[in-house]
């Protein structure tokens, strides 16, 4: 297969890029960054500056699956224009993506896209499990963002390819995101939940995301699917199963909402929301999680670390 992957220099992208090579696939990225282009090789880095429009068109020769995750980290500080940075960057590289391949048809075969997407758009609920065809709706700025997302990544169908959008859950990588920014504190034996604690957190090992994104495209899943793994816990036991992992005790309170906000701002909607969310739809396709539980995917990263 011949792919073209944006977001391809972050957590999950490189991870895919690594496993799209040990498989046999080409690849094909686009970047912002011109010290980026030779990062991935034998990966081909192309050039693209979506606020300005550009996009070096060479990078669509050939290519049959798109994979599209570009986009602003969230986890920095909610500021205004972060916000807007959040948003725009993942609604315009997504209008130039569709709009080039459109232009440029003679270039390439593309005939399927799989974009990320995030289980954010999900409403925030303690008690019942999210699947794919839950209601949606614009009722706090992660899931204004992931729907509008969404509907910009909609427009690859107009290009008549088979579309699927993965809606992620929160990935557990040892190189960065969440676990990195935990160890310390865990290390120290200071690991504790936020709020209530009761929160449902929809985790994925990277390893079940990377091979989930490639089990899409080799089985040509169209629709929503849900990249969590089957088993979500509640922050509590997220943060027990972290402490245990490292061989730490696990005894401190959780920290009271008000105070995670008066420290973070609205950014700590990442941690107070609750998304049970479920993994049954991917399942019914055939996909395998090597990591369904909490406790033997940190034993995995840990010793990774
Ligand atoms: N990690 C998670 O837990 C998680 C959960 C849910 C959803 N997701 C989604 O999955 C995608 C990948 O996540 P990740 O953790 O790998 O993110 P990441 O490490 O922050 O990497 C994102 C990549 O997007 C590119 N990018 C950033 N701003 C851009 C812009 N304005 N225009 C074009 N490209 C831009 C960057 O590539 P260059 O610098 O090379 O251009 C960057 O390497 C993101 O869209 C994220 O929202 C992630």
């Amino acid at each position: 297969m011949k792919l073209l992957i944006t977001g391809a220099t972050g957590h999950i992208g490189k991870e895919i890029v690594s496993k799209a090579h040990e498989l046999g696939h080409i690849v094909h990225f686009l970047t912002t960054r011109s010290s980026e282009i030779n990062s991935l090789a034998p990966a081909k880095g192309f050039l693209w500056c979506p606020d300005q429009g550009e996009m070096d068109i060479k990078c669509f020769e050939g290519v049959e699956v798109v994979m599209h995750l570009a986009g602003a980290s969230v986890s920095k500080r909610w500021t205004s224009a972060y916000k807007d940075k959040i948003r725009s960057s993942r609604i315009i590289p997504t209008q130039l993506l569709v709009q080039e391949a459109e232009k440029n048809k003679n270039l390439h075969q593309i005939r399927h896209v799989i974009s990320a997407s995030a289980i954010g758009i999900y409403p925030s609920d303690f008690n019942k499990m999210m699947k794919e065809d839950a209601k949606v709706t614009s009722n706090s700025f992660l899931a204004s963002v992931v729907i509008d997302w969404e509907k910009e990544v909609d427009r690859f169908e107009l290009l008549g390819v088979t579309l699927s959008k993965i809606r992620i859950g929160l990935v557990l990588t040892p190189k960065g995101g969440v676990m990195q920014t935990l160890k310390l504190p865990t290390l120290l034996g200071l690991g504790a939940a936020f709020g209530s604690g009761q929160q449902g957190q929809s985790w994925i090992h990277i390893d079940d995301l990377v091979e989930m994104f490639l089990f899409v495209a080799q089985e040509q899943c169209e629709g929503i699917f849900n990249a969590v793994a089957p088993n979500p816990v509640s922050q509590n036991e997220f943060m027990k199963a972290l402490a245990k992992a490292y061989n730490r005790p696990y005894f401190m309170p959780p920290l009271p909402a008000f105070l995670l906000y008066l420290l973070v701002g609205e950014m700590g909607q990442l941690v107070l929301d609750s998304h049970w969310v479920s993994a049954q739809k991917i399942k019914d396709k055939g996909f395998n999680f090597k990591y369904p539980e909490i406790v033997s995917a940190y034993e995995n990263l840990v010793s990774n670390s």
